[in-house]
């Protein structure tokens, strides 16, 4: 057996290590030029005006929450299928959150789940909804944007897993992170999303203002007065250190001038497991992307039915991982964690319950090799014995 097939990893090539190494000789270590550089790279790549570099997406969520003036008495619409930050970052601000059902071959935000969670909200104050571009396709932002306008809320994108993702709405195509719809996406840059600086986020926008209160709030929420003589600063309002070092920002410069090749990879991987997972449906079918989304997948969702394969979930992890391929799972219902529970009771969400009874993880990653795709199948069919 070759070697062991991790479900998601880094592309670190050996420019990203020269242009680290780079950083390093440089005199900042943390925030000096290459910061803004990166911002404006990533800015210029995804199609937004502003771009604020971020320690990593959780602070990049919390900053667009406090940016936005979320807080006590608010409330914020959160899929529950989604990593917890989604969530958290609500609760950060003092705001409430009201969990939002997913389609459960999609594990999308819809219209629909949108329209349910907003009724559960009642005559709350909703101030932001949160979708999340799970795995990389992308959620029908016109829709959501309409509905979250008529309850007085804006949209935040969770978009982490969509960098390099495209969504045509009408006649129009928009890479993800052009805020068309939205007043904020926000991305990570941990190891296993498609672009990579170890711990990192950024957040883009299309308002000056939200930009630059955010900007100021990543500081402490320190400013420099206009005219002022060069050592003033003030503090207006209570911020935080959720800087990101020049360092970090080298190596991000350098992975986002590989985007579109890893993209195109991601993609060409995705279409060959199309091809070799068909002949395991109904039994084994990748999670369903809407018509509109041009993803470029960051992870692989299979969808199983693990009853009708006389089979458990646990059973085909352990049998896979002794064949040498690692799995995940995205993501335990966030709606059904203790804290969530011990404050809200336990919501039903069926399409998240459908969606977490069945999803897996499969890898994913511009470094795998053409032939593991099939390797990997060929694991997933022993594993439940078809
Ligand atoms: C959907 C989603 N939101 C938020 C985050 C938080 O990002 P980070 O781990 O960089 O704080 C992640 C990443 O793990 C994520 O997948």
């Amino acid at each position: 057996m070759s070697g062991f097939l991790p479900y998601g990893r880094q592309t670190i090539e050996d420019d990203d290590i020269a242009a680290v190494a780079e950083a390093l000789r440089a005199d900042f270590l943390t925030t000096g030029p290459t910061v803004e550089a990166f911002e404006t790279a990533f800015r210029q790549k995804v199609g937004a005006q502003h771009a604020i570099a971020v320690s990593n997406g959780t602070a990049t969520l919390h900053l667009a929450m406090i940016a936005l003036g979320v807080g006590e008495g608010d409330v914020c619409i959160a899929p529950s299928v989604t990593f917890l930050a989604t969530a958290n970052c609500a609760r950060y601000a003092g705001a409430e959150v009201v969990f939002a059902d997913v389609d459960p071959d999609s594990g999308l935000m819809t219209p629909d789940t949108l329209a349910d969670a907003l009724a559960r909200a009642g005559d709350r104050r909703v101030r932001a909804v949160l979708p999340v571009h799970l795995r990389g396709d992308v959620c029908d932002l016109p829709a959501l944007k309409a509905m979250a306008s008529a309850a007085g809320a804006v949209l935040v994108e969770d978009a982490p897993h969509a960098l390099g993702s495209v969504a045509t709405f009408g006649n129009e195509a928009h890479p993800v992170g052009d805020c068309a719809y939205s007043a904020f996406a926000s991305f990570s840059f941990h190891p296993v999303k498609t672009l990579a600086t170890g711990e990192g986020g950024m957040l883009t926008t299309n308002d000056a203002a939200l930009a630059a209160k955010a900007r100021s709030l990543r500081g402490h929420g320190m400013v420099r007065p206009a005219g002022a003589e060069p050592w003033v600063y003030e503090m207006p309002e209570l911020g935080f250190n959720y800087r990101i070092p020049d360092v970090l920002c080298a190596l991000g410069i350098s992975q986002l001038a590989k985007l579109d090749r890893f993209v195109e990879r991601r993609r060409s991987l995705t279409a060959r497991y199309q091809a070799l997972l068909a002949p395991l449906s109904p039994l084994v079918r990748l999670a369903a992307g809407p018509s509109w989304s041009d993803p470029a997948l960051h992870l692989l969702t299979a969808l199983i039915d693990f009853e009708a394969a006389m089979t458990t979930r646990a059973a085909v992890v352990e049998s896979l991982k002794a064949q040498g391929i690692g799995t995940q799972v995205h993501y335990i219902p966030v709606h059904r964690q203790p804290y969530y529970v011990n404050r809200y009771g336990l919501a039903d969400l069926p399409g998240a319950d459908a969606w977490y009874g069945r999803c897996l993880t499969l890898p994913l990653y511009p470094a795998m090799a053409d032939e593991d795709p099939e390797r990997v199948v060929e694991a997933l069919a022993r594993a439940l014995g078809v």
